[in-house]
């Protein structure tokens, strides 16, 4: 059924995106293209083609009473832009449908689970909000919400859950039934993961908790996401006020790893270790998909919570950006990410150096843009062994620069886009920890107008960044403390007559 909020939000969205030129958006980071956009929603397979929404509001560039926004590929590059699916035009979302996510049903239905948030008077006139999980299915462009929505609510709640902090669920199924886990706060302010199973995706019961932040690595988890991958058991969240440990997380909204095995019986994820999934300063709330060849693929909402009050210097149409989609492994005990292969599809040109010998500062003929996919991979020099620093600069020229640091002695990256457009008073530098590999160091950079993204080692670490330099400067320079050697192999991403995928 398509309600008057729901048409207005289409039509809105349908009257301003003929508006906005492609030359505003990146190639192949999903936007909303007008509006806000944050947490990337119902990340599944359908019919063939994957499925994204993502938390909208079609009618500002800021944050307000959630819609679901919605997208679909065959590829995670080039996506085609369909009509919003979901308006808060319920009596229990009427606040917002916040964040959840999506499976395909046997009958071949696509089935939503989201939250739907909605306030109460109380009797002595405050205002309370409550959270619960609801269900909306539908043909991939149509949803109708459940008759019977709620689907789950407080009632449902362990004893001390929080029915104010209740959401994200994100569903999947296993054994012929099933499950989702969904964030709650514990009376102490803590955050805990409930699991809900079920026979039909509609009625649902509590079937345990399974796992608890004991208010350490942050407090309240949002936007869960659980899954078996290589032989081990993940659970991703997204903590809030989280505190920085070292050069591990960020204050205040980051992501988190929680690796172990999984204790059906119980229902209990037993923590063997935690790890950072990225560590930029915009990542949060990634979420998963498996995909028709068997491959976890995740995206996430490319936005950092604690700076989105700064906005970007351009008057640009959306806010919030995707990150590049990315295929998950567990190796060496560690989770690795590298951007999906599709990705090399669109390769254009590419130029490459080998073995260059690097000692000061160079510019490399050939090396530069805003829309790439280049590698980097520095050497110790034979007879001159490791330098001190290797300095990567980039996005470049007018003043601006954003500069990707590697210190071997120290076995740190340090990215500092304090000369990127965005405000001072943000975050806007980031060290982190590399695993020493004998002074040889691989870097994958991304650049897509708007943002960098890294992958170093073949996916061992990843570290996102939004930039927002203008488009001009897109110079790219070396330099070297020392003498070191470099391999270099960049290609242009070329897409269509537009210079979009979307
Ligand atoms: C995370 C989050 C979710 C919530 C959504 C609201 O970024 O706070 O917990 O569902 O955003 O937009």
């Amino acid at each position: 059924m398509t309600t008057d909020l729901l048409r207005r939000a289409r039509e809105h969205e349908k009257a301003h995106l003929a508006a906005v030129s492609p030359a505003a958006l990146p190639h192949w980071h999903v936007t909303g293209g007008v509006g806000w956009i944050n947490d990337p929603n119902g990340f599944s397979l359908y019919k063939g083609e994957y499925h994204l929404f993502f938390q909208y509001n079609p009618y500002d560039t800021v944050w307000d009473t959630m819609h679901w926004g919605h997208v679909k590929t065959r590829d995670f590059i080039r996506w085609e832009r369909l009509p919003a699916a979901l308006a808060p035009d319920a009596p229990y979302d009427e606040s917002g449908c916040f964040s959840g996510s999506g499976i395909e049903l046997d009958d071949g239905r696509h089935l939503l689970v989201y939250t739907g948030v909605h306030k109460e008077q109380a009797p002595d006139g405050t205002e309370r909000e409550f959270q619960t999980q609801c269900v909306a299915i539908g043909d991939g462009v149509d949803y109708e919400k459940y008759a019977g929505n709620p689907v789950i609510t407080g009632a449902d709640l362990p004893e001390g859950g929080s029915a104010r902090d209740f959401r994200d669920p994100k569903i999947w199924r296993e054994d012929g039934k099933f499950y989702l886990v969904a964030g709650d706060r514990c009376p102490d302010g803590s955050g805990a993961i409930l699991l809900y199973e079920s026979e039909d995706a509609l009625h649902w019961h509590y079937a345990g908790t399974l796992a608890e932040s004991s208010n350490r690595y942050g407090r309240m988890w949002e936007c869960p996401d659980f899954f078996e991958l290589d032989g081990t058991h993940v659970l991703l969240t997204s903590p809030q006020e989280m505190r920085s440990e070292g050069l591990e997380f960020i204050d205040g909204n980051t992501t988190l790893c929680l690796i172990g095995q999984y204790d059906k019986a119980r229902r209990r994820l037993l923590r063997q270790h935690e790890q950072t999934i990225d560590y930029g300063l915009d990542f949060y709330a990634p979420q998963t998909t498996l995909t028709a060849d068997g491959r976890r693929v995740m995206i996430a909402w490319m936005q950092y919570w604690n700076s989105v009050d700064y906005r970007p210097p351009e008057n640009l149409p959306f806010f919030g950006q995707m990150t590049t989609p990315r295929e998950l492994h567990f190796r060496d005990g560690r989770l690795i990410q590298n951007p999906v292969r599709e990705l090399e599809a669109y390769r254009g040109k590419a130029v490459r150096y080998a073995d260059f010998a690097l000692d000061g500062e160079a510019v490399l003929d050939g090396i530069e843009g805003r829309c790439l996919d280049l590698t980097v991979t520095i050497r110790p020099d034979a007879e001159r062994g490791l330098c001190r620093d290797f300095t990567i600069s980039l996005a470049k020229g007018g003043g601006y620069e954003t500069t990707i640091r590697y210190t071997p002695g120290a076995h740190t990256l340090c990215v500092d886009r304090s000369r990127s457009g965005l405000a001072e008073q943000i975050l806007n530098r980031r060290e982190f920890a590399v695993r020493d590999r004998g002074g040889v160091l691989k870097l994958r950079i991304l650049l897509d107008r708007y943002s960098l993204e890294i992958f170093v080692n073949d996916g061992e670490d990843a570290a996102t960044f939004v930039l927002y330099a203008p488009q001009d400067a897109d110079g790219i320079s070396f330099a070297s403390d020392g003498a070191l050697r470099l391999d270099l192999e960049q290609y242009t991403l070329e897409f269509d007559d537009h210079g979009n995928a979307i």
